[in-house]
């Protein structure tokens, strides 16, 4: 029970028992791994300049990365830049303004139509993150009635949108299509079903079936929402994302990608048929209550998408570059999660051990980033890795990781 006090006036007096602000005191754990010498979070890096590709600077250390979803390796190309730098020139810094009033520009419009050819879809909208993308479009697309069934391990941006749906919500086992079937078989007649997946599964990285779920919801009339995050850049013959790899992308009634990964900058983009879109335009709080993105981040997005086409060797040496290293960690032992995609994570079981590997492989110069638990249902070095790295990097990667945890005493 909440305990107020009052004064003879009836006015309430603070007491220390029901001070909002007790919750954030009584929060100590980070400063209890900061005091173990265990705290991943908030490493705090400096500028490019200077620095080799792969590498970043920490403080005065230079250090490669293996923790950037940066896989094309655009954010420092000098086309990305320059667009980015010419946008500001032409436009100014910000928009001021929501889209649906004073805040839409040409190169908005233009950027739209190139990323909804791009998943091969009629229209598109851009949102200010990806995050935002997918909490207004599940959201926005869902009313009382209507069913979601979700892939167990969703991002928590597709997590929050689902909450946020006054639809019924159903979650399948990870991938599995048995478990998926039967929460199909569970939906009444007159429940609209909207199916919710990630075309490349940010922390395990594995790719999503997307073959059995097209295959199993067509019957129903069911619609498909596949976020592409991590699929952009890195599969399909185009770069469009795990649908195309699959040879599925036409099948997805919805695509949504950002543009934090591959596309070298920030923002989120939902693509699918035009009515579709025009909806969300008008009805997405996110978009309409939000001021749209601004013109270096645009500008660098159209860049990044016209080098991705133009240099599609980056993604294949992304994809050799990844898979040399899973099989150079599989053949020392270490747990690596199966994949075909530019994320290759190690199972750490023990939280503790998993963030003194971190942070030993730091104080070797490497940063690779530490996933707990909820955020994977297991314990990850998720090990991340971009078109800038080299055969020379995974040498150093793979020897360094073999010493340090044996020197640790990690279980393989
Ligand atoms: C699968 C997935 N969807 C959406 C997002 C959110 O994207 P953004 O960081 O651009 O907001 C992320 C970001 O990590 C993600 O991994």
């Amino acid at each position: 029970m909440r305990s107020s006090t009052s004064d003879i006036s009836g006015k309430r007096k603070a007491s220390g028992s029901n001070d909002l602000f007790e919750k954030c005191r009584a929060f100590t754990r980070p400063s209890e791994l900061q005091a173990a010498g265990l705290y991943m979070y908030f490493e705090v890096f400096g500028e490019r300049d200077g620095c080799a590709p792969g590498e970043v600077r920490l403080g005065k250390r230079k250090v490669m990365m293996f923790g950037s979803n940066d896989y094309l390796d655009l954010i420092n190309h000098p086309k990305v830049k320059e667009a980015a730098i010419q946008a500001i020139r032409k436009y100014g810094s910000g928009c001021s303004g929501s889209r649906l009033l004073n805040g839409t520009l040409d190169m908005h419009v233009k950027l739209e139509a190139e990323l909804a050819a791009f998943v091969h879809k009629q229209a598109a909208i851009i949102f200010g993150t990806g995050f935002q993308a997918n909490y207004a479009a599940l959201s926005a697309l869902t009313e009382k009635g209507d069913v979601m069934i979700c892939d167990h391990n969703l991002h928590a941006s597709l997590v929050e949108g689902a909450l946020r749906s006054p639809a019924r919500t159903m979650r399948f086992r990870h991938n599995d299509m048995e478990h998926f079937e039967r929460c199909l078989e569970n939906c009444p007649p007159d429940e609209k079903i909207f199916i919710v997946s990630e075309g490349v599964f940010s922390m395990e990285g594995d790719i999503a079936d997307l073959e059995g779920i097209t295959k199993l919801a067509k019957p129903y009339g069911a619609r498909v929402y596949v976020d592409e995050a991590h699929g952009i850049g890195v599969l399909g013959p185009t770069g469009a994302g795990a649908a195309e790899h699959l040879g599925l992308l036409d099948d997805m009634d919805i695509v949504m990608g950002t543009f934090s990964k591959s596309l070298a900058s920030v923002g989120g983009f939902v693509a699918s048929e035009r009515d579709v879109i025009d909806y969300l335009k008008h009805t997405a709080r996110p978009f309409v209550f939000s001021a749209s993105l601004p013109p270096a981040s645009v500008a660098a997005v159209g860049a990044a998408l016209h080098v991705m086409k133009q240099e599609p060797e980056r993604r294949l040496h992304l994809l050799r570059t990844a898979q040399l290293l899973r099989d150079e960690l599989g053949s020392r032992g270490f747990r690596v999660l199966p994949g075909e995609t530019a994320i290759v994570p190690v199972v750490i079981e023990d939280e503790l051990a998993l963030c003194r590997l971190c942070k030993a492989l730091l104080a070797e110069g490497i940063y690779i980033n530490p996933v707990l638990r909820p955020a994977a249902a297991q314990n990850l070095l998720r090990i991340s890795c971009t078109a800038a790295h080299t055969e020379k990097h995974v040498d150093r990667l793979v020897t360094t990781l073999v010493r340090v945890a044996g020197a640790l005493g990690i279980e393989r």
